[in-house]
């Protein structure tokens, strides 16, 4: 297995390019199943995540063609409802292929994916949403089986305990698209991945009023047909590389993002009084002497915090002077990247879904392990500011969901190796 061997190497410089979005690029995916004509997507990232759901469609009967590197083109002309066990497994949004088979097959036999470290991971809000469609919805031996037969438009309320589901709104939009009738859909996610994907649909011939709202009306048509479409720019690994470059005093320009898009992000570090420069698309984050200011966060859904910032702005709260609060309300115990902060000297303690983090902790190399994706991205994060040699081992976790990772950091002054874990100190390997 890999590992990352990361020193801290001083403040980072120059220009950092973001990828395509990770968490618009899987349903955008699902979303080709929804018509037999040829779909070209661009600006797919290289991630595993994007090679499982390509072998899920595959596996359904898609014909997918690399054209090049981030460039595919999806065919889906005959196609079977079932997504097994075996390969859903593997990624939990590979639940967005429901909406799709249901809308195209007027079936669908999905596994139900697992939980993961950061949560239990329910898909409730999805299945109340295929009921409200007039499905017929039955769970049974780990799948979810569906029969739309009967779909029709209807009025949905899709909010949650944590507020509305991203990949809920994704399944419910893509099936409601085909349904015959109006559906009303309240209390839909308003992410910007969630926006890119209704704007797929609406070049595939969808008709959907109210997009980025949370207050979505679809009327349903007879059929879609293909489209060319480049999906946005990833707007959490380009706050990874922001705090990268904060995290290290450095001066970074992260190129090809919208900063709208990191809109209550920015805020908070602004607060923080980090000197940023703001263009039409990128961030440029500039040197800063002495401390930035604690903050008090709390991550809620879109245009709230995100909840896949939270890791990162912890590591960088660790340098901070005083006392930070970071409250999770979407995974409350989303903490995993905290016992292994503490190995590297941060003084964090949980209190209920809240990390309380006392700053301008000295911190030091040290053997971690990567528990999820962004927790592992938090690690290395903190790897940079910390004095030595920092192993982080199981970074198959970071590979889901950043492209290139190592390469772009190196490029602008990082000190980052992917290395074999043979080649690890054998004290430190985990036994
Ligand atoms: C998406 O997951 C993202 N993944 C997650 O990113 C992200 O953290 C999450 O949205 C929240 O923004 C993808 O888009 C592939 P939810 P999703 O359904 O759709 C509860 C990353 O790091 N809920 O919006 O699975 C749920 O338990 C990943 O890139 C229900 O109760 O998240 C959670 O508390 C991690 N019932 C909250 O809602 C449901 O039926 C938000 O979940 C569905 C969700």
């Amino acid at each position: 297995m890999d590992v990352f061997k990361v020193s801290g190497n001083g403040p980072l410089h120059g220009e950092i390019q973001v990828s395509g979005a990770k968490n618009a690029a899987l349903p955008i995916l699902a979303a080709t199943l929804l018509t037999e004509e040829p779909v070209v997507l661009r600006n797919v990232p290289d991630l595993s995540d994007m090679r499982s759901m390509l072998e899920i469609l595959q596996h359904v009967g898609a014909e997918t063609r690399q054209l090049e590197p981030g460039a595919w083109e999806i065919r889906s002309q005959k196609i079977s409802h079932i997504a097994p066990y075996e390969l859903v497994r593997k990624m939990r949004a590979s639940v967005c292929l429901l909406g799709p088979l249901v809308a195209r097959l007027g079936k669908a036999e999905v596994s139900i994916p697992g939980g993961c470290v950061i949560g239990p991971r329910p898909i409730d809000l999805h299945i109340k949403g295929l009921k409200k469609l007039n499905c017929q919805v039955e769970i049974a031996n780990g799948y979810v089986y569906v029969d739309a037969s009967n779909m029709r438009g209807g009025p949905i309320f899709l909010g949650g305990r944590s507020g509305s589901t991203v990949t809920g709104t994704a399944n419910i939009v893509m099936a409601a698209v085909l349904a015959p009738g109006t559906t009303r859909l309240e209390c839909a996610a308003c992410e910007p991945e969630v926006v890119d994907l209704c704007r797929l649909l609406i070049k595939m011939g969808a008709q959907i009023k109210g997009i980025g709202s949370p207050e979505l009306t679809i009327t349903g048509v007879e059929k879609l047909h293909g489209c060319e479409h480049s999906v946005i720019a990833d707007r959490i690994e380009a706050g990874t590389f922001v705090i990268a470059g904060a995290i290290t005093r450095g001066d970074v320009t992260v190129k090809g993002i919208a900063p709208q898009l990191l809109g209550a992000f920015l805020d908070k570090l602004e607060e923080a009084g980090l000197p940023m420069e703001l263009g039409d698309d990128y961030i440029r984050v500039l040197p800063y002497q002495g401390s930035l200011k604690p903050l008090d966060v709390i991550t809620l859904p879109h245009p709230g915090y995100p909840t896949d910032l939270q890791a990162q702005l912890s590591a960088l709260m660790t340098q901070t002077e005083g006392l930070s609060i970071i409250t999770e309300r979407i995974y409350p115990n989303r903490f995993m990247h905290v016992p292994e902060l503490q190995r590297m000297g941060a003084d964090i303690a949980i209190e209920g879904p809240s990390a309380i983090i006392k700053g301008a902790s000295k911190l030091s190399g040290a053997p971690v392990m990567a528990s999820d994706l962004r927790a592992s991205a938090a690690l290395i994060l903190a790897a940079f500011a910390a004095s030595g040699d920092t192993w982080i081992q199981r970074i198959y976790h970071l590979d889901r969901g950043y492209e290139h990772f190592e390469q772009k950091l190196s490029a602008i002054g990082a000190k980052i190796e992917r290395l074999s874990d043979k080649e690890m100190p054998k004290e430190l390997l985990d036994e």
